[in-house]
């Protein structure tokens, strides 16, 4: 593509090192439209004729085809997607292909495909993220009465229904599609028609490149255009929380699935035996995908570092950008896929976290509560009501089993209607404010969800 100013042939250590064919292929379909829609400019601005894209098209469209069937030839010493499928065109339709990339630059061509893969990949990613959704949905649905113990510190703190704890994840995931969508804004514009750096002497109609491919915008500086990739960090960062959502979602699935938990029952086709345990059954989708977190976490890390340090305009490192980004977008795409799937098998296990649920020390700040209800200030009644959890351990026992006159030997404010504080199902009621866990807010947030999520 060069031969011009060069006599010795590159050599083959660099043809290794510098390929990207190996992985950038995958943006072929996105180069094809790019070239297709670039074409037409061409033929606008007189330097093709109609003939000459027809054939442009045809040949493009048949270059596809065979990708597609996975019987095109893709050439390491072509070094890149771009030069692969150009050369292709050329050496079938002669000079109609030579003049493809008249006034284009792998650079400008590499950011409109990259542009174009992400916004295509924004798309499938709030697909996946509302199927995700819908299955902690479902699962909350499922068992809507269940209630367990809510956890701070690892610490038994407060009852929650099962369904509010799964609905918290599903707010998650909501910021997580609200950011893809975000970021999608911003990769949705147009950088073909920036040249290498500078545009071009030949003018090429970027608004008509743009309405072809569907883009809103055109980018406004051609520098800009082919030096930043802020928009694949954008979306790297954005794959990285709902990562972190994920890592975080099965630490809860491993507890929750444990001998010592034993909230939630995972099915067979989801789980894992041991080679030499037999009574083992592991909940390794949840370990996997706390483990690829981390590498979704150093993708965003890689791409930052790669760009950080690098002077205008485009640079040879720039081609770095793509594995990460593939890497994630790969991890998170099976990630949710196979997560959704297990959601939608697993059981709760009510009898379990009724057992769980029923720890009186759950309710000890509604004792509290009761106390506030009766005048005595918050820090008082804090102090009255850890008095009272240190007596349960004198005397070794629950909080419903202290006695009135124990109950008011720490206050006199206690009365016998202290007793009926004690239930769950009553502690559940009374949490009334928006966002908190009363069965009827929950059922209407199940309600809310299942209808925006159809
Ligand atoms: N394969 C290259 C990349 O992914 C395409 C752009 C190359 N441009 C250049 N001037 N070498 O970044």
């Amino acid at each position: 593509m060069w031969k011009g100013r060069f006599q010795q042939e590159t050599s083959a250590l660099l043809q290794q090192y510098s390929e990207s064919i190996s992985f950038d292929w995958r943006l072929w379909r996105h180069d094809i439209a790019g070239s297709i829609a670039h074409s037409a400019a061409l033929q606008k601005a007189g330097l093709i004729t109609a003939e000459e894209r027809a054939k442009i098209v045809d040949g493009l469209s048949a270059i596809g085809a065979e990708i597609e069937a996975g019987t095109f030839q893709w050439k390491t010493e072509l070094e890149d997607v771009h030069m692969n499928i150009e050369a292709e065109l050329t050496k079938r339709i002669g000079d109609a292909g030579a003049k493809l990339h008249t006034a284009r630059s792998r650079n400008d061509q590499v950011a409109l495909d990259i542009r174009l893969f992400l916004r295509d990949t924004c798309d499938e990613l709030d697909a996946l993220l509302t199927e995700m959704q819908r299955s902690l949905v479902d699962l909350g649905a499922r068992y809507r009465e269940v209630i367990i113990p809510g956890y701070t510190h690892l610490q038994r703190a407060q009852p929650v229904y099962f369904a509010h704890h799964l609905l918290a994840y599903v707010e998650m995931f909501q910021r997580d599609r609200d950011r893809v969508q975000d970021a999608r804004k911003r990769i949705n514009v147009l950088p073909l028609g920036s040249g290498a750096i500078a545009g071009s002497t030949i003018v090429l109609d970027r608004e008509l490149v743009a309405r072809e491919l569907n883009f809103p915008a055109v980018t406004q500086n051609s520098m800009d255009a082919v030096s930043d990739r802020d928009f694949a960090v954008e979306l790297l960062a954005a794959l990285a929380l709902v990562a972190v959502h994920l890592s975080r979602l099965s630490e809860d699935v491993i507890l929750w699935a444990s001998s010592e938990f034993q909230y939630l029952k995972l099915s067979d086709a989801f789980t894992t035996g041991s080679s030499l345990m037999p009574q083992k059954k592991n909940p390794d989708v949840a370990e996997l995908t706390r483990g690829k977190s981390g590498r979704v976490i150093g993708n965003l890390v890689s791409l930052l570092t790669t760009l950080k340090g690098l002077p205008m305009t485009y640079n040879r490192d720039m081609q770095e950008d793509k594995e990460p980004v593939f890497d994630s977008i790969d991890t998170i795409r099976t990630a949710l896929a196979v997560f959704a799937a297990m959601l939608r098998e697993a059981h709760a296990n009510p009898v379990a976290c009724a057992a769980a649920v029923a720890d009186p020390m759950l309710l000890a700040t509604d004792l509290a509560d009761y106390l506030v209800n009766r005048g005595i200030p918050f820090r008082k009644a804090h102090e009255v009501i850890g008095r009272a959890v240190a007596l349960c351990g004198e005397k070794k026992c629950e909080l419903t089993q202290l006695t009135l006159a124990d109950y008011q030997s720490l206050s006199p404010v206690f009365q016998a209607d202290v007793f009926e504080m004690l239930h769950v199902q009553k502690s559940m009621e009374a949490r009334k404010a928006i966002g908190a866990p009363s069965p009827q807010n929950v059922a209407a947030q199940l309600a809310r969800w299942q209808s925006a999520l159809g």
